[in-house]
């Protein structure tokens, strides 16, 4: 069964009733890795919100998002807070916007855990601490008395891996994690991805427009132009043999990263292996 089944996805504004996202569909199966790119502006963003039911002021969605038989629409709200967090996942492009400014990571932390599981607080500490020690964040202590400003773009998003590590979602989904960061980072932040995917055998979906990123993390990739699904396939086949000349140009238009991943790993070419 897949864990994640997606179909006709519309997602328009209230007032004029453009069409924002116009019938996406994908699936995916335990384990699997779906990227999702295109351009700026093409619906990338929404449609990952929609799949966690995020209201955005202005915008209404419809369509079925069934998460292991379940489908979500049929939720109401409150049900809905159940499924954010163990059910869907998300880790957010910009670690300054998804953590509350004013609270401690500390506080923030727990509270997420503690509105899934009954653990007790040092129980709680425990877990997320090893989870920041697995992703390469020596001093939990420190980090959860942070505030989020006081950490790097990097740093939030290895916290945000952290916290989905203890979570243990059945799917991840990633909003461009690596746009925001330095590229030596970047390359960090993917191999965190790689490591937490195989640790968990979560379904993922990432959004990215580097293909670099693409190539070394999904298993299949949808390209989404102004809304619409124009190609989908399995990431090999999409970097061969892409039938649509959008998404041609998208591999063409070089793997940015996987240029620098190159240099940083002394010349090996990872892209082919
Ligand atoms: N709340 C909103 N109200 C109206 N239009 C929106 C809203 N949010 C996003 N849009 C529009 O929907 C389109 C897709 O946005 P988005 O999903 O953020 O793109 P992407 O993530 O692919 O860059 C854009 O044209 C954007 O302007
Ligand atoms: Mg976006």
């Amino acid at each position: 069964m897949n864990v994640l089944e997606v179909e006709r996805l519309n997602i328009w504004e209230e007032r004029t009733g453009t069409l924002l996202v116009h019938n996406i569909a994908f699936s995916l199966a335990q384990g699997e890795c779906l990227a999702i790119v295109g351009e700026s502006g093409s619906g990338k963003s929404l449609t990952c919100k929609a799949l966690m039911r995020l209201k955005h002021s202005g915008v209404l969605q419809s369509g079925r998002i069934a998460l292991k038989g379940i489908d979500l629409a049929q939720l109401s709200d409150k049900e809905m807070r159940k499924y954010r967090g163990r059910g869907l996942c998300m880790i957010m492009q910009n670690g300054m916007r998804a953590f509350d400014p004013s609270r401690r990571l500390g506080v923030f932390l727990l509270e997420a855990l503690a509105a899934h599981f009954d653990w007790s607080r040092s129980e709680m500490t425990f877990r997320l601490s090893s989870a920041m020690l697995s992703v390469g964040l020596n001093n939990p202590p420190e980090v959860m008395r942070r505030y989020p400003h006081q950490l790097s773009g990097g740093m939030l998003q290895r916290v945000m891996i952290a916290l989905a590590i203890v979570l243990e979602p059945d799917v991840i989904i990633a909003d461009e994690p690596t746009t925001a960061l330095d590229t030596i980072t970047a390359y960090e932040v993917v191999e965190q991805f790689v490591k937490l995917r195989e640790r968990l055998g979560s379904a993922m979906i990432i959004v990215s427009h580097d293909m670099g990123v693409v190539r070394r993390i999904a298993d299949k990739v949808a390209v989404i132009k102004e809304g619409e699904l124009v190609e989908r396939g399995k990431t090999g086949a999409i970097f061969t043999g892409a039938r649509h000349p959008y998404t041609r140009n998208l591999v063409s238009a070089k793997e940015a990263l996987s240029r620098h991943y190159k240099q940083l790993m002394g010349g090996a070419d990872f892209a082919d292996g």
